[in-house]
């Protein structure tokens, strides 16, 4: 059969009871175990520990490392300086691509920021690396650094984020704010995050000639060999990076790091296998994080309610060497309708390790100050904070006028509010009181994020045993893809899931794209999706030219896939198994292939994003003003649901993350030295579970036809952007305060 034939047949129907099932993880008891193994888990023969030394100052030059002393201490192997170590084929500060960072891989002397790599002791210990690393006393020469945002003359950056350009408008706001019969103006400052998922990064690197190997975490299997081929000089082909669990990943693990790089190059130092793992402190510096910014609102509102004007202008961090841009203000692009919108940004060079991407970069901290500006607003009016975004509803992208794809929002409003019980609110802040005398508050948030799409590619076969499988280099990072990808991939092949065999979390596999923008599932379930697609109709091919078939001559019919059988459309009689047709061809498998991308006719047509509504209760304490959150109900639109169970652990995940970034999470850094003073778990406050309150997920139905042929619009990030402003406004609720500075604190309160 050519491919032109099967072009030419009509297209096959598959049946597939997977998709939408809420299973329980296929990989927990592995992990439960210990049995799942993580980067740092694999031991090969001859393996050393590597520990890196970080920089203590935060600009100037290392002019003194007793590598001496370093050396001479029991089973240290080598140390690996700027002055030693083996060369790279491209400089690790030549920007290759926008989704390639500078790394900081030991190619000088310099200091750009505390926290920074200066040395590595290889060691046949980790507590002999360990040690090593404490007898090099690095000797400086410091220079003043500047490290918050009032150090340094903003500049227009050209892009923020990789692609989105820095400023962005529609209509007039100057005539909007003079038209206005209400202005809110306010400032909003968040604070610098670092990533801490719970696997800190970790590489064991290990070289065989020219060909290496290598477990690490990652988001982006096909990316991070790509970038590692174009450091160290050999082909892509030649590297195997074996990823298929990650402790978490949250965008600091998308794209490659100079850690990673540096666990590479000592094997190459030594010629033996090295393991390096960052530590907890480490974590606060070279593995990007989210940067800090002062975001400046202006709305205006007519005397209906509704906005005539927004204007949301973000100043933010980045560092001295790279240029990523945290994009705030894009939220106020899509979210409310208005007339008229201005959003910019500006960025100071500071001397940091370089943010990145951090769940829902952008719209996360953009979304604390839009939603907390609105939330003012609406009070400004007298109206209620439910009925004033009702009222300013974009029925079309406000900055576009492109119609949504699908847009389930009033509904999320709806439900959510319904089950938070929104209606007895009363409007006055500093109204409510629990039995033991506190303050009580009510607070909600508008959660939307881009359903974005990669290029993506998988393999099926369909084998004469009448099984299946699909390849796929996909990344779980914890949020599930081992089970939700593996229920789209037996749909595809319309088997059951214990019939598909789901190979994942390998180079070697055909590139999923990367695990990132909330749009792994629908880019490696796309791909996959048609992988199966192709499969089958390569299968019914067979059969439909095959006399001794069932299927013969039905071509023009069309064919139906369902529970390994082939049937001929509209004739259940006329069916063969996917076995018995291999087997009468003598072929032990046909394979098929599937490539997914982003639709530019959609895209083009529509603004794709998924929605959600975020209602939070709080309890203050008024002679203390501690803030606790006693309730959370959110209500999320993202098109088809995979796995209801995978969704609501994502979205509960993004919930904390909201309240992490209202009440808890900051990293605090020392003026002086530019260190940061809490690099640790104990300091760096994340929620713990007793932070965390009863919490409820609605999963709203929405069906979209444009997004993608599954509908998937994706969840990973959506869940904090809404969370964190409802809990702001439910604090101002409770006390009256409009606390501006995140995260909030007792101080500011009482
Ligand atoms: Mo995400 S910040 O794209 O993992």
């Amino acid at each position: 059969m050519s491919d032109i034939q099967m072009n030419t047949a009509p297209a096959h129907r598959r049946h597939g009871s997977n998709i939408g099932q809420p299973l329980t993880r296929r990989d927990g008891v592995a992990k439960v175990t210990g049995a799942a193994p993580y980067a740092a888990d694999r031991h090969p023969d001859g393996m050393l520990h590597a520990v890196m030394a970080v920089s203590t100052i935060s600009h100037g030059r290392v002019v003194e490392l007793d590598t001496d002393a370093a050396s001479a201490h029991p089973g240290v192997v080598a140390v690996m300086t700027s002055e030693n170590r083996p060369p790279l084929a491209v400089d690790p500060d030549e920007k290759t691509n926008p989704f390639a960072f500078r790394l900081d891989a030991l190619q000088n002397d310099g200091v750009r920021y505390a926290g920074q790599p200066i040395a590595v002791v290889i060691a046949e210990t980790i507590e002999a690396a360990n040690e090593g690393v404490s007898l090099l006393n690095p000797c400086y020469a410091p220079e003043h650094p500047r490290v918050a945002l009032d150090q340094d003359d903003a500049f227009v950056p050209p892009v923020v984020g990789p692609g989105m350009p820095a400023e962005a408008g529609i209509g007039d706001v100057d005539k909007g704010m003079a038209d206005a019969v209400r202005r809110i103006e306010a400032v909003y400052e968040t604070p610098p995050q670092y990533h801490n998922a719970m696997e800190p990064h970790s590489i064991v690197a290990t070289w065989d000639g020219d060909r290496l190997n290598v477990d690490t975490p990652t988001q982006g299997l096909a990316l991070s060999q790509g970038r590692i081929a174009e450091l160290f000089g050999i082909a892509p082909e030649n590297i195997h990076i074996r990823s298929p669990f990650l402790g978490g990943g949250f965008g600091s693990k998308g794209l490659l790091s100079g850690p990673i790089a540096l666990g590479i190059l000592a094997a190459k130092m030594v010629e033996r296998p090295v393991k390096l793992v960052v530590r907890r402190d480490q974590m606060f510096g070279p593995l990007s994080h989210r940067g800090a910014t002062r975001q400046t609102l202006r709305l205006g509102v007519d005397g209906e309610g509704r906005l005539t004007a927004v204007s949301h202008h973000t100043l933010a961090t980045t560092s001295v060497h790279d240029d990523f841009v945290e994009p705030s203000s894009n939220v106020s692009q899509t979210i409310y309708a208005s007339p008229a919108i201005a959003t910019s940004h500006e960025a100071v060079r500071l001397h940091i390790g370089t943010p990145g991407f951090m769940r829902a970069p952008g719209e996360a901290s953009g979304s604390i100050a839009l939603e907390s500006a609105i939330d003012e607003a609406a009070y400004a009016c007298g109206m209620d904070p439910l009925a004033f975004r009702l009222a300013n509803y974009a029925e079309v992208e406000p900055i576009s006028g492109k119609p949504f794809s699908s847009k389930a929002l009033r509904e999320c409003y709806a439900q959510a509010a319904r089950k938070f019980g929104w209606a007895d609110r009363p409007l006055e802040p500093h109204s409510m009181r629990d039995a033991d005398g506190m303050l009580v508050g009510w607070g909600m948030g508008t959660a939307l994020f881009p359903a974005m799409m990669f290029e993506g590619h998988a393999r099926a076969l369909i084998r004469d045993d009448g099984t299946g499988a699909v390849e796929i280099g996909a990344h779980d990072m914890g949020q599930g893809a081992w089970t939700a990808l593996a229920q789209i991939a037996a749909d595809s092949l319309a088997l059951d899931l214990d019939s598909t065999d789901f190979r994942s979390g390998s180079s070697d596999l055909p590139d999923a794209g990367i695990a990132g923008g909330s749009g792994h599932t629908a880019t490696a379930g796309m791909a996959i999706h048609k992988a199966g697609e192709d499969a089958i109709a390569k299968l019914a091919a067979l059969a439909l030219a095959d006399q001794a078939s069932p299927l013969y001559g039905a071509g023009n019919a069309g064919v139906e896939a369902r529970d390994g059988h082939l049937f001929v459309s509209g004739d259940e009689g006329r069916s063969e198994s996917y076995a018995d047709i291999l087997r009468r061809a003598g072929k032990q498998q046909v394979e098929g292939n599937g490539t997914s991308a982003a639709n530019p006719d959609a895209q083009e047509q529509y603004s794709l994003n998924a929605h959600g509504a975020v209602f939070a209760e709080v309890k203050v304490d008024p002679d203390f003003g501690q803030v606790r959150v006693s309730r959370m109900v959110g209500a999320f639109a993202a098109g088809r649901i995979i796995n209801p169970r995978m969704v609501e652990s994502q979205l509960f995940g993004g919930m904390i993350w909201g309240l992490s970034f209202a009440l808890h999470e900051q990293a605090v850094t020392d003026r002086r030295t530019g260190r940061i003073m809490n690099a640790d778990l104990a300091e760096y406050h994340v929620p713990v579970n007793a932070d965390v309150p009863p919490m409820e997920c609605l999963l709203v139905p929405e069906e979209d036809a444009h997004v993608n042929a599954l509908g998937i619009k994706g969840v990973g990030e959506i869940g904090i952007t809404g969370s964190a402003g409802a809990i702001a406004n439910a604090v101002w609720h409770a006390t009256g305060a409009r606390i501006r500075n995140f995260p909030i604190s007792m101080d500011a309160i009482s």
